[in-house]
């Protein structure tokens, strides 16, 4: 039933869903001037399920606000599915869905009334409109006459994302669509949103959730501060951090490092462990483990900690910190 919302790319379709350069954005608030975006420079590969991760504050729904027709840039160039939101603002705004972060919604419209609202702020002509497979797309069907006060959070984001997709856009853009969100939702609106993407919608979700992204997105933007401190594949993002660390309990008191392990550099710590970082694409673990032969040491426990997103997250976000 996704399928009839999908977007097989037309041959003119570009190979880029989102391109912007050099965006900036001031604020000029009671607090004086705020550099929210402070020259950004990312593209969107068509198709792509795309993160744009950040902490809170980091610029996030400034930067897709920006791209949706919503806040106004400062500077910079921006262009939604091949069209300058400049010299093109239409051509743009018809091309891009937004789930906004806030859950906006008339308490007392119903889905069914709600998306054909929305279609007609579109233009988007009664014989074209799709409202039951939209609904039926984000599993909202049998409540399609509900009053949208009577939802669930959950159903009220996926409500969000139907109207999103009213006017059958081919990028869909998440603004932390599962803050606040439990665990079960989540999951349904991550089989949605995966869905579409399979069918060739191209995703842009912005997120705080490290975890989130990395289990979502092919390719993930770093930004802190308003400005891009990495911007590669999740599977390249995560081979930077390749690295892992293992704690290994021994049978005897330790005076010191032995000389079989003193290449691994471990650290001594309290209760006979040794704690070795190294990186699993070069050092497979039995080379550890036999250094610990060598040594004439029994193991008597050992774990290891995995080094995830969320390493690179801090490195990132703690050197490129502003004051
Ligand atoms: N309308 C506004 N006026 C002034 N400052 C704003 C406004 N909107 C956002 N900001 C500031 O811009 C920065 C980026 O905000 P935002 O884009 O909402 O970040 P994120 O979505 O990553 O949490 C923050 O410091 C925020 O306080
Ligand atoms: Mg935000």
């Amino acid at each position: 039933m996704v399928q009839s919302l999908s977007h097989a790319p037309a041959p003119s379709a570009p190979d880029l869903a989102v391109e912007a350069e050099s965006l900036v954005k001031i604020y000029h608030g009671h607090r004086g001037e705020k550099r929210a975006l402070d020259g950004i420079s990312l593209s969107v590969p068509r198709g792509s399920f795309f993160g744009l991760l950040g902490p809170n504050g980091a610029g996030k729904s400034t930067f897709i606000n920006i791209l949706a027709g919503l806040t106004v840039k400062t500077s910079g160039r921006v262009r939604v599915w091949d069209r300058d939101i400049d010299s093109d603002p239409r051509g743009a705004k018809a091309a891009i869905g937004v789930v906004p972060q806030e859950l906006n919604l008339d308490p007392f419209f119903t889905p069914l009334e709600l998306l054909d609202v929305q279609a007609g702020m579109y233009g988007v002509p009664r014989s074209e409109r799709r409202t039951m497979e939209i609904l039926e797309a984000v599993g909202l069907a049998d409540k399609a006459n509900a009053y949208a006060r009577t939802l669930s959070g959950g159903m009220r984001r996926r409500l969000l994302v139907a109207k999103a997709m009213v006017h059958a856009p081919p990028v869909l853009v998440l603004d932390e669509p599962t803050a606040g969100v439990d665990i079960e939702l989540r999951r349904q609106l991550w089989v949605t949103i995966r869905e579409l993407n399979a069918r060739g919608t191209t995703i842009l979700l912005t997120t705080h959730y490290l975890e989130e992204a990395e289990q979502l997105c092919d390719r993930i933007a770093i930004i802190n501060h308003g400005a891009l401190v990495a911007c590669d594949t999740t599977s390249n993002l995560l081979r930077r951090i390749d690295g892992k660390a293992l704690t290994v309990t021994v049978g005897s008191d330790l005076t010191g490092i032995p000389e079989s392990l003193a290449a691994f550099s471990p650290e001594l710590k309290p209760g006979r462990r040794l704690v070795l970082r190294y990186r699993p694409s070069t050092t497979p673990v039995s080379r550890i483990l036999d250094a610990f032969a060598a040594a004439g040491l029994s193991i008597t426990d050992l774990s290891t900690d995995e080094t995830d997103l969320e390493d690179i997250f801090l490195q990132l976000t703690s050197s490129a910190a502003a004051p």
